[in-house]
């Protein structure tokens, strides 16, 4: 291979090497930041381009939006609209753009990929099995994200640690090779009462649902209400088992089915 062929990977590794680097260092600030605003002032400091923030308007996105807000942050906020939200999340969004004087951009599925997908497995397939579950998140959420982060610098997410064992050891910041930017997780050390309280202090528009049982909402048919003592997350596809319930957004699930003739 010539000189020139190689350069390539060399740039992608010096890329890799420089964002991993500022991953570490922005990861050491924000914990020693204490503010969800001066957290985000952080963030928008360290880095250049483009910083991109998906919110799926539950209660923690919803304190992040209002954090990015109060800090008048040039900060592209997204949301995934699977076309399977409950009509309160979307009377939430309206509430949100309303209360913040902005839009909020509003990411929808392929349509081609979406009616083939439909075509396969009918309108609830993603209860047939798991392999349809995930390929529905795959279509609806995953590939959705991916066009919306394509060319941003920062990826901006509401995770908690809290939320599941599986999110136990989430970073302030990490380099994310696979989508080439700096994920960060401003609010990654809250409690759910350390939200909820500053959603109240600051009357930050909430999903209705939140105070009727649902901690956590996605879309309409895979999300129920959660019983006393159970986990935040356990109403998300109730029907499978503990172990890393996750639609792929966060940690990528693969499937081999194809969908259109794309192999995911
Ligand atoms: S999920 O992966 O199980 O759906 P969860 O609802 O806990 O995730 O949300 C975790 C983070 O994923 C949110 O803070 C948000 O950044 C992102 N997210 C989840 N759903 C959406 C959505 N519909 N649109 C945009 N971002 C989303
Ligand atoms: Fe499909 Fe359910 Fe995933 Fe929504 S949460 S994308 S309806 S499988």
């Amino acid at each position: 291979m010539s000189q020139h062929a190689r350069e390539p990977e060399h740039a992608d590794a010096t890329n890799q090497k420089a964002g991993e680097a500022l991953a570490v260092a922005l990861d050491r600030t924000l914990a020693a930041t204490p503010t969800l605003t001066a957290r985000i002032h952080a963030v928008r400091e360290a880095l250049g381009g483009r910083i991109a923030f998906s919110s799926s308007l539950g209660i923690e996105d919803q304190a992040v939006l209002h954090a990015i807000a109060d800090a008048g942050a040039d900060i592209d906020v997204f949301t995934l609209d699977t076309g399977r939200h409950f009509a309160e999340t979307l009377e939430t969004l309206d509430a949100t753009e309303r209360r913040y004087g902005r839009l909020i951009r509003v990411i929808a599925p392929a349509a081609e990929a979406t009616e083939a997908l439909v075509a396969r497995d009918g309108v609830l397939g993603f209860r047939l099995s798991l392999e349809s579950r995930r390929t529905c998140c795959d279509v609806r959420k995953v590939q959705p994200l991916k066009r919306a982060l394509e060319g941003a610098a920062g990826w901006i997410t509401g995770l908690r640690r809290e939320q599941s064992a599986g999110r136990a050891t989430v970073p302030f910041a990490a380099y994310d090779a696979t989508l080439g930017l700096v994920k960060l997780n401003p609010i990654a050390d809250w409690s759910l009462a350390a939200v909820e309280d500053y959603a109240a202090r600051n009357e930050i528009p909430v999903n209705p649902l939140h105070a009727k049982g649902f901690p956590s909402i996605g879309c309409a048919p895979c999300t129920r209400a959660i019983k006393p003592g159970e986990d935040v997350r356990a109403g998300r596809w109730w029907w499978e088992q503990e172990d890393g319930k996750e639609c792929g957004l966060h940690n990528s699930p693969k499937t081999d089915i194809a969908i259109n003739g794309a192999t995911r």
